[in-house]
């Protein structure tokens, strides 16, 4: 099938090099003349495992990047809508981007024949409907005699992107046209899960349902764990046995420091704000955000009481990004925490595998070490902040270590002066 893709942040890259490698004929577009470049150079303006193999490969067989969204969109029968939709201070997403997307496949489909438009961008329920009314109004045509539209969220992990791609638990289908699901079943067909078909409000609720559980439960894991160490009960251990509950599961149980990224902070705020504006005040989604919101507090509690005052005493920082395995360190918990230490003049030295040079351009007058051991040298602490697994090699002697990520949740291999956040 002939695809174009706009948008090539996480989500538009991956579905567009995922697709094209299934032997679909895809062309991404970006508004970002760098972006397009870099794509067309073989070079990913993100990293995430495996891209930068799979783009080579797939360039060989015409995978490309342009800023001209009216050729992408006429040489393809199908547009998948991948661009970014920020937060507001108030938690509210922004569609201003997919709005203009919008607007400009709908001039496009003045032109042309039958199209399939698809929102694949994060967006609350309502959202997708809205779009028809735009796509309608630019292009003078009607849903769904003359173009069809469907709903397709991603449930992309950074860092094991491609793989959730090519593995996806399901795929779940939003329209309320049966050509529209045809289409995009036969797209995806080859890809060996469920296929979910809904209505628009539905696919876009099952996106922010399923990161708001996924949130919920790690909330709460790091609920029952700040409990634990107040009683002195290991709360991996609880998590292991409370995980091997078939109907609980061991995933998203390992306590910690609170989640990061680019979705679940701002998704489940979005739902918040939607759910409070449909007259219904979420109470769970709130306590989810505000025991999220306090976890890095405790690290900095537990690290006041140990050292006393901070001024002056050199902190080693390893781990800057939200996650391992990923270079993107937005919304998290480290930069709060750097943010909170520097208020303290605590002399920082910070080590990340991949999230440096992020960090570099927010807080370029720090320390940065070449290692994690050359940052542990010489320091009154170690505070870590990221589950980077390498993290368990350093040798860190006698220096007191927070582990604020879990990176050592089992006994055995703790350093000597060791202590979790909330175990
Ligand atoms: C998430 C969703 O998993 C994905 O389906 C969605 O499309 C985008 O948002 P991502 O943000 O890449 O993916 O990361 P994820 O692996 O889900 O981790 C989110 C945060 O939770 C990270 O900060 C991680 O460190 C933390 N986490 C995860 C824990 O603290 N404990 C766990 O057990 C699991």
């Amino acid at each position: 099938m002939n695809v174009s893709v706009s948008g090539t942040g996480y989500v538009g890259l991956i579905q567009g090099v995922g697709l094209a490698k299934k032997g679909h004929s895809v062309t991404c577009v970006d508004i970002d003349r760098a972006k397009v470049e870099s794509i067309n150079a073989g070079v990913p303006p993100i990293y995430e495992d495996g891209l930068k193999e799979l783009l080579a490969e797939v360039r060989k067989n015409g995978f490309k990047a342009t800023d001209d969204i009216r050729q992408a969109v006429l040489n393809s029968d199908i547009t998948f809508v991948c661009v970014g939709t920020p937060s507001s201070r108030h938690g509210e997403i922004k569609l201003h981007q997919v709005r203009q997307v919008a607007r400009e496949i709908g001039e496009v489909l003045r032109e042309k024949d039958y199209h399939v438009v698809v929102i694949k961008s994060t967006v609350v329920p309502g959202t997708t409907e809205g779009m028809i009314e735009l796509l309608e109004e630019h292009s003078g045509k009607s849903y769904p005699k003359d173009f069809g539209v469907a709903m397709n969220p991603e449930f992309l992990r950074e860092g094991s992107a491609l793989d959730d791609f090519f593995s996806p638990d399901r795929v779940v289908i939003g329209s309320t046209d049966k050509r529209t699901r045809d289409l995009i079943r036969k797209l995806y067909e080859g890809f060996d899960c469920e296929v979910v078909e809904t209505n628009f409000r539905e696919a876009e609720m099952i996106k922010y349902a399923s990161n708001a559980l996924l949130a919920t439960k790690l909330s709460f894991i790091n609920e029952v764990g700040n409990v634990c160490k107040r009683m002195g009960i290991d709360t991996n251990v609880v998590a292991k046995g409370v995980g091997l509950d078939h109907r609980i599961g061991p995933k998203f149980l390992r306590a910690g420091l609170g989640f990061g990224g680019s979705c679940f902070p701002k998704d489940v705020s979005a739902l918040m704000h939607k759910a409070t504006e449909s007259g219904y005040y979420p109470r769970v989604l709130r306590a989810v955000l505000d025991v999220n919101r306090d976890q890095p507090g405790k690290l900095l509690y537990l690290l006041d009481n140990k050292l006393g005052s901070l001024s002056g005493k050199r902190i080693a920082i390893l781990g800057l990004t939200f996650k391992e395995n990923t270079d993107d360190v937005r919304e998290s918990p480290s930069l709060t925490i750097i943010k909170d230490l520097l208020m303290e003049h605590a002399d920082l030295v910070l080590f990340d595998p991949m999230g440096m040079p992020a960090v570099m351009q927010l807080f370029p007058q720090l320390q940065y070490a070449q290692s994690a051991q050359h940052a542990v040298h010489g320091a009154d602490a170690v505070l870590l902040l990221t589950e980077w697994p390498q993290f368990q090699d350093v040798d860190y002697g006698d220096v007191y270590v927070l582990d604020g990520k879990n990176v050592f949740n089992t006994k055995d291999r703790r350093p000597k002066n060791y202590e979790g956040i909330c175990w």
